[in-house]
């Protein structure tokens, strides 16, 4: 059967390396197949026969090409002819992916080497052929799913990324591309790191690592950034992929929920605030219980203090020292209380709003004239900026002109003394608005003093009310009130409101 140059060996010998070649022929897990340089086959192994279905009887002897398929088949005697003219070789002395022909007809891939040796001046031509189908099932199935799962991962609303061990992306699906924007240049550019908020890298670090130890790590909450800047929160898995039993990459899915947690903070912070009203609610209802319930013997103090206060002044045998002056300052306290407790009904009020046309004009000049002469008794000028057009808006009058009339009596308190100047100004603005504004002179508003707070007050015998109302009256207008320092000093407060009123009545 086989060739082999045994010619200088003695019988013994050449019987053992016969046999030695036979058991490798017999059980090499390769087909081996020898051809002459006609292309005829001289050595056929079981490998050979199990591959191509052929017995050894029916492939010896007959030309080497029935083993293949077109269009080798065809060309393959071109293809020795060639080289044995040439020197010039296809397939000797490397691997090469063909095709062969089993005897079923079934065409199948393999890879091929091919050695020459000669023998005397006879050229051997020896093949060995290992049978591929396995394999290449394996990978065409591997590139088969990845393909089923890219088609899938592009129509997903889902984040996919594939990154390879050192973090660089293999894959992004349009999902991705679309929640986090970055172009394709730049997702060669980055690893995946880059793409991560400075909070999560750490945690990310850590996932990766266990992952590429070949662990699936779920529900992993990612801050991704965005290519403009934008924080994508996302939660999802990542899992390892393996090939031959080793971690090639790591796969995400993640899913956008930016929108679930924004929603979910505003649901929370609603929650708060109900509970924080139902609190107030409840405060509130108890407050104008107090307030009502000491309004009445605040009012009978007031005149059993009088009624003191008269019968001294008849009777002349009293001190006035002894008596009179605590009198005097049981009325004036008594006073302060009842000025405390009116404020806070008025706060307790429910803000109904009785809207009429108000002319902005006449409304500042009413409260002017309340404050003008204990201003100017202090060297204090009030006065009112030109206004050049009768500017009419829609506001309840004598709420409006409570508002303003707080804003000038914190102004003349926050100047104390004069020289000052309290401002008023009153004009339309853009979006058919009009603007009140009051400023003064004074030293500005204290660091820390939060002023529309209730009962927020730096003075001894303040009640931190008056703007609290006067930013609740605003907003019921659908206004803003605001303040701001004045340049070089002092305070000037605006008020902002619409000029048909609030939207809602
Ligand atoms: N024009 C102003 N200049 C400086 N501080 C002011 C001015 N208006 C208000 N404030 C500050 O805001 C606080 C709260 O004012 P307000 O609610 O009217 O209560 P009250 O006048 O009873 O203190 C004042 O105590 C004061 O500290
Ligand atoms: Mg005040």
């Amino acid at each position: 059967m086989a060739r082999s140059d045994t010619d200088a060996l003695s019988p013994r010998e050449a019987a053992l390396s016969q046999a030695r070649w036979q058991a490798i022929l017999e059980t090499a897990r390769d087909a081996i197949i020898s051809i002459d340089p006609t292309g005829v086959i001289t050595l056929f192994n079981p490998m050979a026969q199990e591959i191509f279905g052929y017995s050894a009887d029916e492939a010896i002897g007959r030309d080497v090409s029935f083993l293949m398929p077109s269009p080798y088949r065809e060309k393959h005697a071109g293809y020795i002819r060639e080289y044995q003219k040439t020197g010039v070789a296809r397939a000797i002395g490397r691997i090469r992916e063909v095709e062969g022909r089993r005897k079923n007809g079934e065409v199948f891939p393999l890879q091929l080497s091919v050695g020459e040796a000669a023998v005397g001046d006879e050229v051997l031509y020896t093949a060995i052929i290992r049978d591929v189908t396995k394999e290449k099932q394996a990978e065409d199935q591997l590139r088969e799913s990845e393909e089923r799962y890219r088609t899938l991962f592009e129509t997903t609303h889902d984040l996919v990324q594939s990154c390879d061990p050192d973090g660089r992306f293999a894959f992004v699906n349009a999902g991705w591309r679309r929640a986090l924007g970055y172009s394709e240049a730049q997702i060669a550019a980055m690893d995946v790191f880059e793409t991560l908020h400075s909070d999560s890298i750490a945690h990310c670090r850590e996932v990766i690592k266990r992952v590429l130890n070949g662990a699936t790590v779920r529900d992993v909450q990612v801050r991704f950034v965005a290519a403009d800047g934008r924080v994508v929160e996302a939660e999802g898995h990542v899992a390892p992929r393996v090939v031959h039993g080793e971690v090639v990459a790591t796969q995400g899915i993640f899913r956008d929920v930016t929108e679930r947690k924004r929603a979910d903070a505003e649901i929370a912070k609603a929650r708060r605030i109900a509970a924080q009203r139902e609190r107030l609610a409840d405060v509130g209802a108890l407050s104008a219980k107090i307030v009502h319930d000491i309004g009445n013997p605040i009012a009978g103090l007031y005149m059993s203090a009088q009624n003191i206060q008269r019968r001294l002044e008849r009777d002349g045998s009293v001190s006035a020292d002894s008596i009179g002056r605590p009198v005097d300052r049981i009325l004036t306290t008594v006073n302060n209380l009842n000025a405390l407790v009116s404020e806070f009904k008025q706060f307790l009020q429910e803000q109904r709003l009785d809207l009429v046309e108000t002319e902005l004009g006449v409304v500042l000049v009413e409260v002017v004239s309340v404050w003008e002469e204990e201003a100017k008794a202090r060297g204090i000028a009030v006065r009112i900026a030109g206004i050049t057009e009768r500017i009419v808006v829609h506001a309840d009058q004598a709420k409006l002109r409570r508002v303003i009339d707080n804003l000038v009596k914190n102004a003349l308190e926050a100047i104390r003394h004069g020289p000052g100047e309290v401002r008023l100004e009153a004009k339309l603005t853009a979006g058919d608005k009009v603007r009140i504004v009051v400023e003064d002179t004074g030293p500005g508003i204290a660091e820390g003093v939060d002023v529309f707070a209730l009962f927020e007050t730096t003075k001894p015998e303040g009640s931190g009310l008056g703007l609290a109302i006067a930013k609740q009256i605003v907003v019921a207008h659908g206004g803003h009130l605001s303040h701001q320092p004045r340049e070089p000093h002092g305070t000037r407060f605006v008020i902002d409101l619409p000029r048909r009123g609030p939207a809602t009545l």
